[in-house]
């Protein structure tokens, strides 16, 4: 079987279309949304499917304590090598449909990147909102991204979506997007496979991951966050704004929950 993308961190991070300053600028509306939500202080974070955790280290390094948690061994280990400095972050191996952690409740909790959709079954979805509002405290906040999800059709057979060239380091990669074809009654908006080759010095590697996208509006995450019984949704903002308006989102929204 080929290996996924999360195996090599560095390359990840090329293989996905992050824009320049993108991290910095959602921490930063992160740290608004908290002022905004909040009354008390927000100090203790949780960064769910945390990767290397670049929001984590940023928060970290202005002071904040992070604990991150991620399924895969070799993101945790490049977020522990890039957060050696920092005394405050730390990581723990862990799958994000269930877990519990040996942690004090945190202020908040954020799931970037858009990867909440992952989440597919619906007991996982409930399961998922459970775990996470054990770990806060009562009125803390769990923001996640989420991409504008109606720019991609469905598919009958697999279609290749786009095919890029690009480097990391000296590295050079081909990456190719495919969206999948879903039965009608899936819970899935679409099935995104992400196929990036890799030309080491000593062979090429293909890296293949398939990525189900649970489609997921502001109103399908308030349903669930009701049906959790663990939060309320407080707000949806688009595109890291507090003015404009919902139905003028372009690119991402972000979900604001407050646990009950
Ligand atoms: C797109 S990356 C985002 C990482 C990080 N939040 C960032 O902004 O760079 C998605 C991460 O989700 C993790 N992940 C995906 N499914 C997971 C699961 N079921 N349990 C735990 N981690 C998961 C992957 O290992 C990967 O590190």
């Amino acid at each position: 079987m080929e290996p996924s993308i999360y195996k090599y961190p560095d390359i990840f991070r090329r293989a996905h279309l992050e824009r320049p300053g993108e991290i910095p600028a959602e921490v930063t509306f992160l740290e608004q949304v908290w002022k905004r939500h909040r009354k008390l202080p927000t100090r203790r974070i949780l960064d769910i499917a945390c990767g290397d955790s670049p929001h984590g280290r940023i928060l970290a390094g202005a002071g904040f304590e992070v604990v991150g948690i991620d399924r895969s061994p070799t993101m945790l280990a490049s977020g522990r090598a890039k957060g050696h400095a920092l005394r405050n972050l730390r990581f723990h191996r862990r799958a994000i449909e269930k877990f519990r952690l040996p942690e004090r409740p945190f202020d908040a909790a954020i799931f970037m990147s858009e990867t909440f959709p992952v989440i597919v079954e619906n007991a996982e979805l409930l399961s998922h909102l459970r775990s996470v509002g054990i770990a806060l405290k009562r009125g803390g906040l769990y923001c996640i991204d989420i991409d504008r999800q109606d720019t991609i059709h469905r598919v009958e057979r697999r279609t290749m979506w786009r095919e890029r060239i690009a480097r990391a380091g000296n590295v050079p990669l081909r990456i190719r997007e495919f969206n999948r074809p879903i039965a009608w009654h899936s819970p899935l908006h679409s099935m995104y496979e992400l196929e990036c080759t890799i030309q080491f010095p000593d062979g090429l590697e293909t890296t293949r991951d398939l990525i189900p996208i649970r489609y997921t509006l502001p109103s399908t995450l308030e349903l669930a966050a009701l049906a959790s019984g663990m939060f309320k949704m407080v707000a949806a903002y688009p595109d890291l704004s507090f003015t404009k308006s919902i139905d003028k989102c372009r690119y991402r929204w972000l979900g604001v929950l407050r646990r009950v």
